[in-house]
């Protein structure tokens, strides 16, 4: 009987964690071709570390889903600078970024037409 109780309870967790990741913030992806792929492509390799897959933040880094980020307020050109000289922290409690100098211009060109189209894609503009 009481293994009968320890299984249910062992299923019981394991369908509630499987539930949980399942309900993982629903990020929609935009539509890719040509410079996203590759913008994707580079974010992942430079930015997303701290920044979060699909630009969802980390405990390391702010989530570029974020008003803060709507072009209105962090323009294109300060992906440029904070790749280029560094973040001294400001808006959250994540710390300095340090600059990114193996990312290349066309690069970071590519990775914010990714940043604005996932922006778009999950209605931030
Ligand atoms: C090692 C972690 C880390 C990596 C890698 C990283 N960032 Fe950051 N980023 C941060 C942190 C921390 C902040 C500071 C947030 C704050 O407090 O304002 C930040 C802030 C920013 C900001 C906001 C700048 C501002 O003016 O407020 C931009 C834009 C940015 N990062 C772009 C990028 C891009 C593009 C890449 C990839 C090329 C990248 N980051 C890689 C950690 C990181």
């Amino acid at each position: 009987m009481r293994i009968i109780l320890v299984l249910a309870a062992a299923l019981y967790f394991i369908i509630s964690v499987a539930h949980a990741t399942e309900k993982a913030p629903p990020i929609a992806e935009p539509k890719l071709s040509g410079k996203l792929v590759l913008g994707k492509l580079a974010f992942g390799t430079h930015c997303a570390a701290c920044h979060g897959k699909q630009g969802a933040g980390t405990d390391y880094g702010p989530p570029f889903l974020h008003r803060i980020y709507h072009p209105g307020h962090h323009a294109d050109e300060s992906f440029f600078r904070a790749a280029r000289s560094g973040v001294r922290a400001h808006h959250w409690k994540f710390g300095d970024m340090q600059p990114v100098p193996k990312a290349t211009d066309a690069q970071l060109q590519n990775i914010v037409k990714y940043i604005r189209a996932l922006q778009q894609a999950n209605g931030l503009f």
